[in-house]
């Protein structure tokens, strides 16, 4: 199975079970223009096989390491991994650490290439990308613990297939997705509130949150699909802005990010509730899990099921 090429924050492969069924039965064209690991893209390329996909992300880093691999290019990228990681595994534990912190240096001068950064992504403290201050990548190196490989061959080329006619864009959402009939829209932005601050580096204020469901209802409106996950911070922030998008509700655990320090080393799992804003009903018969294979397609009449753990407000 072809999983995320690396951890994000706010990756949303554990909300798939929730999301899947209520993706539409038939995706003609994907947009997802806050792509990170691009969980729910992998899903429903799987699953839906959309004629058009066009996928976005801000972060420079990020969308060089998809365009690597969906180029021609993406043998000399895996060579290139190749001769990283085979050096780190000849190093002993601390020698390790200096060769992750020498790379960084490199990625953050502007003198690597996209492999170093894939690399240090593979190899960094939690796997998860995080910006100071000042925005350059700085994660600390991780438990440096790997063994017989630091990333998988099989899923790069995996991804390199995957990506083949997709549109891969970098920059401003809003640029990158618009309100179309049938198309699926699948809008997944930096988390609201102070626990968010995972260090994607971009502001992504209020104003920038209403701005987006203003084009999810825009989008609904003209007959797509849409799907915009957030975090619920207890404010009521999305009820007066969702009109007649659905606002469905989540309780769940992460343990990625920021978490809280119970001892050192040891992390307790956050709890918080995703929310999400969407016109799509529930598409499956009761009771089918439909994740990875066929979700069976439920009438009209029958659509609006809530599943479990889901509370459904209009
Ligand atoms: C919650 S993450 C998306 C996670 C993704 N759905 C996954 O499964 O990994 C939000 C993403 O939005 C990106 N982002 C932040 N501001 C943005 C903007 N103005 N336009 C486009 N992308 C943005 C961040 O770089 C980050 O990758």
């Amino acid at each position: 199975m072809t999983t995320p090429l690396f951890k994000w924050a706010g990756g949303k492969t554990k909300m798939l079970g929730h999301y899947a069924p209520l993706v539409p039965p038939e995706v003609t064209t994907y947009y997802e223009p806050f792509l990170g690991a691009g969980a729910m893209f992998l899903w429903v390329m799987k699953n839906r096989r959309p004629r058009r996909v066009v996928l976005n992300d801000v972060n420079e880093d990020l969308m060089s390491v998809y365009r690597e691999i969906a180029s021609p290019r993406c043998a000399d990228f895996v060579r290139e991994m190749d001769r990283l990681s085979e050096r780190y595994l000849r190093l002993t534990y601390g020698a390790r650490k200096d060769y992750y912190l020498a790379l960084r240096e490199e990625h953050t001068s502007g003198r690597g290439s996209t492999a170093t950064f894939y690399f240090l992504l593979k190899t960094c403290f939690n796997g998860v990308y995080q910006l100071s201050k000042d925005g350059r990548f700085n994660t600390a190196p991780g438990r440096i613990n790997h063994t017989s490989s630091v990333y998988s061959r099989h899923d790069v080329f995996a991804w390199h297939k995957l990506l083949k006619d997709v549109e891969l864009r970098c920059g401003d959402w809003s640029a990158a997705v618009r309100p179309e009939k049938d198309a699926f829209h699948f809008l997944d932005p930096p988390y609201r509130g102070g626990f968010a601050d995972f260090g994607y580096g971009r502001d992504f204020g209020d104003d920038q949150q209403a701005k987006l469901v203003a084009f999810a209802r825009e989008a609904a409106a003209a007959g797509g699909y849409v799907m915009l996950c957030n975090r619920d911070v207890g404010d009521g922030f999305f009820e007066p802005l969702k009109g007649d998008l659905d606002l469905l509700t989540y309780d769940v655990k992460y343990l990625a990010g920021r978490r809280k320090v119970v001892r050192k080393g040891v992390f307790e799992a956050k709890r918080a509730r995703e929310v999400l804003l969407t016109n799509c009903r529930s598409w499956r018969a009761g009771g089918q899990d439909g994740f990875g294979a066929g979700i069976p397609y439920v009438a009209p009449a029958q659509r609006g099921k809530i599943t479990a753990g889901e509370t459904r407000r209009r």
